[in-house]
């Protein structure tokens, strides 16, 4: 399904480090991704009797918000390409006994949906791991409604100089120790550090977005600019 080689490392690097993800992330986000997944659904607005997609979904933290919110009066799908992380979803989100929620193995660069099929899709933590976001940028906007609404959720380098110095840190020396001690898999929560540099800034992620098709690309900085709530429209 992945047909190239960086793909597949992260593809096998988020399967070995599924067991201990979500404990990680509530530990070196301070709670606060929670936060930011709860705000970036309120700007979908009334998803009732829709279809939304999570896309990347790794445990399910945007598909259980989603569902305790709507219960069954919403068709959710969450798709992600490592299986590890889709059990772990699967088991937390009960799906043995619910019709309304959908896991599927998928790459974020082709995905398993029709035109205009979906009214929203969110993405934590994930599209910075995509190897070609313009592919899959634009596949989403395939798979949207017309009016179809995009949420992301990525860290950033805060614009404060003093600030960047202190997430620098954090992210470059903290993160990669506690991740690393927690999983014991060090490399992976270096690569985690690398990729939140690599990836592009907000003014450029929204251009992005528009060069993708999508249109209104706004990028709301959360708590001092560490991170970004992304939103777009088809
Ligand atoms: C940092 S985790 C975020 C998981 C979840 N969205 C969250 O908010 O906690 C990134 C997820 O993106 C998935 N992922 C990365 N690249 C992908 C791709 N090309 N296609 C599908 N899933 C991908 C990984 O398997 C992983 O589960």
């Amino acid at each position: 399904m992945i047909d190239n080689q960086h793909g597949k490392k992260i593809q096998n690097m988020f399967d070995r480090i599924s067991p201990r993800y979500d404990l990680l992330n509530r530990i070196l986000s301070g709670g606060n991704d929670m936060r930011w997944r709860k705000k970036a659904v309120d700007m979908l607005g009334d998803l009732k009797g829709k279809t939304a997609l999570d896309l990347c979904c790794g445990s399910g933290d945007f598909l259980t918000i989603l569902s305790e919110f709507y219960h069954s009066d919403i068709n959710l799908y969450g798709a992600d390409f490592a299986k590890n992380m889709l059990n772990i979803a699967h088991s937390r989100l009960g799906l043995d006994h619910r019709r309304n929620i959908i896991l599927c193995q998928a790459d974020a660069q082709a995905l398993p949906f029709a035109d205009n099929s979906i009214n929203a899709v969110t993405i934590g933590f994930g599209i910075r791991n995509v190897t070609d976001k313009n592919k899959s940028l634009k596949d989403i906007h395939r798979v949207l409604s017309p009016t179809g609404k995009l949420v992301i959720i990525e860290p950033s380098i805060p614009k404060n100089k003093f600030v960047a110095f202190c997430f620098g840190f954090y992210f470059g020396k903290i993160m990669p120790l506690i991740g690393g001690l927690i999983s014991g898999d060090f490399q992976a929560y270096k690569y985690l550090n690398k990729s939140v540099e690599a990836f592009p800034l907000p003014d450029n992620f929204c251009q992005m977005m528009t060069r993708a098709g999508f249109s209104n690309s706004k990028a709301y900085p959360q708590l001092l600019g560490t991170a970004v709530i992304y939103y777009a429209e088809k």
